[in-house]
């Protein structure tokens, strides 16, 4: 569960990234945050990632503040950034060790997790290899494999469709289904609106740091006009108002 209470941010040029959100992500469900570029998507998951602090408003995650309990916080969830681009140098295996290590994961649990998950990533066999050498879609592979590894009860994932193969993007949502069905949280961000209407259970929509709707795909379709493709109420309901 994740849940933001008036949260807002601006960044030092005054533009006003995140307006006085509140959302609520229950268990059990996977949650779309779906916007435009620069809507303020990435800017509030760093918030509730504890990368940025808030210049107001409250956030907890599993209903722990990431600000009072950052260490505690910071354990329930797993976080898959948008840019998989890091510890470029560390073979595969090695930072899925090193990501093991920092979390505790047991030499035995490790093992097994690292095989099955590569295994259904397709990347078992560059786990050798330095990560500089990846493609995008591997590095995003291995950060998320990296996630998994300590099976965090709350998924946090800034568009973690890009750059992946339609075989992994399949894998990945029918996980993302999989792990809400055992009663967990997952958040993810998308501007691809077809990944948000084929998982989500509920969506927040953003626009210019507000939240102007929550809820099912079928209430926003409800809400917003009937028969009518959900990419065009998606641009009425972001364009200039
Ligand atoms: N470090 C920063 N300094 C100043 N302004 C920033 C910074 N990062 C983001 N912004 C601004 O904050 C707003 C929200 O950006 P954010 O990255 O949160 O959007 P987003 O919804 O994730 O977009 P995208 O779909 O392109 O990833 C934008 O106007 C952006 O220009
Ligand atoms: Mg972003």
């Amino acid at each position: 569960m994740i849940e933001l209470e008036n949260v807002s941010k601006s960044y030092s040029g005054g533009v006003k990234a995140v307006d006085t959100i509140n959302i609520e992500i229950r268990d059990g469900e996977v949650f779309g945050f779906i916007g435009p570029n620069g809507a303020g998507k990435t800017t509030a998951i760093k918030l509730i990632t504890g990368i940025l602090t808030p210049d107001s408003g409250s956030i907890r995650i599993n209903g722990i503040s990431i600000s009072d309990s950052p260490i505690e916080a910071k354990k329930q969830f797993g976080f898959v950034p948008d840019s998989p681009d890091m510890f470029l140098r560390l073979k595969g295996i090695e930072y899925l060790n090193f990501i093991a290590d920092i979390y505790g994961v047991s030499p035995a649990e490790r093992t097994e997790r690292i095989r099955s998950l590569s295994e259904r990533f397709d990347i078992l066999p560059a786990l050798g290899d330095q990560i500089q050498s990846y493609s995008h879609g591997m590095r995003q592979k291995i950060v998320i494999i990296g996630v998994l590894l300590h099976e965090p009860s709350v998924w946090i994932l800034d568009e973690p469709m890009t750059g992946l193969d339609p075989k992994s993007s399949f894998t990945l949502k029918e996980m993302m289904r999989e792990h809400a069905g055992k009663g967990k949280t997952v958040f993810f961000s998308t501007h691809i609106l077809e990944v948000a209407e084929k998982i989500c259970d509920r969506v927040a929509v953003i626009n210019k740091g507000r939240i102007i709707f929550v809820g099912t795909l079928n209430e926003m379709r409800d809400h917003f006009r009937e028969n009518e493709s959900l990419e065009k109420m998606f641009l009425e309901m972001t364009e200039d108002e």
